[in-house]
């Protein structure tokens, strides 16, 4: 685990100012209006948005490239921008991996080559927070997916907090194997960003490629949100596939093809 202070970082800039051009064009008002709606409970689902998320990656990948010493394979697209309210939304506490529950994701299946990088981008001074934890070894051993992660009892007493301070620009590296909660606040929201990568290629595990099931069917994970990381700059979410269909034609297999054409079917309607 580690953290990173990134508020003068240009990447990390541009995706802030990205993020409110996005929302001030889409409630079609100044700045301060846009937060005195996302007060009162409007949110906007950037994740649609797919030329825009094309953008994001660029960004959100020249910060990884320069923060992380191991060359990445794969990226989480679209990454997650979350606009957090501090009531959950309906039904939410009620899911079987609600983050609210202290968890590792490997309990929700993540693949184990896989490290999250989340960051804050505004915050109010009582919005909701991630609390993150120290690997714990009893903890460590619990690697299989769970049905829910209330499955498994745990006492937050037991665990030992890491501190992670809340501030814009503040942004964490860790894997799928250290112990995290999201905490609702008391008032204000949160605008923070969070995205998976992958050491190995998106296609392959244990050198063959994915089944469709695992790629795109699966109920709790589609390995198929994980794409080859943009090594140029591209700006429509168009030029993105035509990227990804010249990397696949590097593995030199038609049944990777076929996994993304497949998994494209599921991804326009989510
Ligand atoms: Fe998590």
């Amino acid at each position: 685990m580690k953290q990173y202070k990134l508020d003068k970082n240009k990447h990390y800039k541009n995706i802030k100012k990205e993020i409110k051009n996005r929302l001030k064009l889409r409630f079609k008002c100044n700045w301060i209006e846009v937060l005195k709606k996302l007060e009162s409970g409007r949110n906007y689902n950037f994740k649609n948005d797919l030329d825009f998320m094309t953008k994001i990656e660029f960004e959100l990948t020249q910060i990884l490239k320069q923060i992380i010493k191991k060359s990445f394979k794969s990226i989480e697209f679209p990454a997650n921008i979350r606009i957090s309210h501090n009531k959950p939304p309906k039904g939410y506490l009620q899911r079987p991996y609600a983050t609210d529950n202290i968890h590792q994701d490997s309990w929700s299946g993540e693949p184990s080559d896989s490290y999250i990088f989340f960051m804050y981008i505004f915050l109010y001074k009582k919005c909701s927070y991630m609390k993150m934890f120290y690997k714990n070894s009893k903890l460590n051993r619990r690697r299989k997916t769970l049905k829910s992660y209330k499955e498994l009892k745990i006492n937050e007493n037991d665990l030992k907090k890491y501190d992670f301070s809340k501030k814009s620009g503040n942004a964490i590296l860790f894997d799928t194997n250290t112990p995290h909660k999201s905490v609702r606040g008391k008032n204000g929201i949160r605008i923070s960003l969070d995205v998976r990568f992958r050491l190995k290629n998106p296609y392959i595990k244990n050198k063959q490629i994915y089944s469709i099931k695992e790629f795109s069917t699966n109920k709790i994970l589609k390995q198929g949100k994980f794409w080859h990381p943009p090594t140029k700059k591209l700006s429509t979410f168009k030029n993105k596939l035509n990227y990804e269909y010249e990397k696949i034609q590097e593995i030199g297999d038609a049944k990777a093809l076929n996994l993304r054409s497949n998994y494209l079917k599921y991804f326009e309607y989510q």
